[in-house]
Parts: structure tokens; C-alpha cells; sequence
């Protein structure tokens, strides 16, 4: 009785433990690849962020008409549990273009 008890709990660890670091390696660069070109600033959005911002991960982020520059700087430096996203998987000029779709939509 004893044993089986224990023999859950260990299951159960190593599930939790395995979750865990599946989660931890998940990274930017895995869907947004590196050295990608987007095509626009709205396919950005719907690979990248509505991950998150449409699932309830984060709070929403369109039709808050949030600032351009105030939304290029969280998606460079990351926010609390929130990623930052590096120059080589989205580069400048599609940043720019997706804070626009963002602040616009
Ligand atoms: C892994 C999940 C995840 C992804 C992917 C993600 N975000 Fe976030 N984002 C978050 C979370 C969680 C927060 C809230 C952070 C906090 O605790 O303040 C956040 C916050 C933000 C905020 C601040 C919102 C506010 O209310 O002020 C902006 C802007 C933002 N994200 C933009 C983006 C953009 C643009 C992308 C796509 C490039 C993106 N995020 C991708 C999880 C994510």
C-alpha cells in the first residue's frame, strides 16, 4: 500500500519536473527562427504574440491604442514573464511595423 503510494508520488515528480523543463527551454528563436523575414507586422502578431496575447497568457494588447515606441521597448527587453525578443528574430523594421498593426488594431 505504502509502496504504491510512493511509487505515484515519484511519477508525479518526475511529470512535474520533465514540465518543467520543457518550459524552460522554450524559447523565442523557436517560433520566430532566426534570421526570418516577416512579411508584415499583422503575421508577426499572429505567429508570435497572440501565442500569448490571445490565450490568456498576457493581457490583451490590441484595440488599446498602447504607444509604438512604449511596445517596441517590452518586446526588446521583456517583461516579468514575458520574453524578450533579440535583432535576429525580429529585426528593426518589422518591430516597427508590428508596434504600428499593434497600436492600430
Ligand atoms: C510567452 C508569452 C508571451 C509572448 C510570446 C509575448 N508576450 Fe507580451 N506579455 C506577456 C506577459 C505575461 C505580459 C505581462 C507582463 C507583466 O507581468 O507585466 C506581456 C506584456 C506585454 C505588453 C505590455 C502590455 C501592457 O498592458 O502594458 C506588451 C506591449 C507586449 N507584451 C507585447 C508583446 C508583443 C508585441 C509580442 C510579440 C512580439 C509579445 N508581447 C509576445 C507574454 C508574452
Amino acid at each position: 500500500m505504502e509502496n504504491t503510494k510512493l511509487r505515484n508520488w515519484a511519477i508525479c515528480f518526475v511529470l512535474v519536473s520533465t514540465f518543467i523543463m520543457v518550459n524552460s527551454t522554450w524559447s523565442a528563436s523557436e517560433i520566430a527562427g532566426q534570421g526570418h523575414t516577416w512579411k508584415d507586422g499583422s503575421e508577426i502578431y499572429s505567429k508570435i504574440c497572440a501565442y500569448c496575447h490571445e490565450e490568456r497568457v498576457g493581457p490583451r494588447i490590441l484595440k488599446r491604442k498602447l504607444p509604438s515606441d512604449y511596445i517596441q521597448g517590452i518586446v526588446r527587453s521583456g517583461r516579468r514573464a514575458m520574453p524578450a525578443f533579440r535583432s535576429s528574430e525580429i529585426d528593426d523594421e518589422s518591430l516597427a511595423k508590428l508596434a504600428e498593426f499593434i497600436s492600430k488594431n
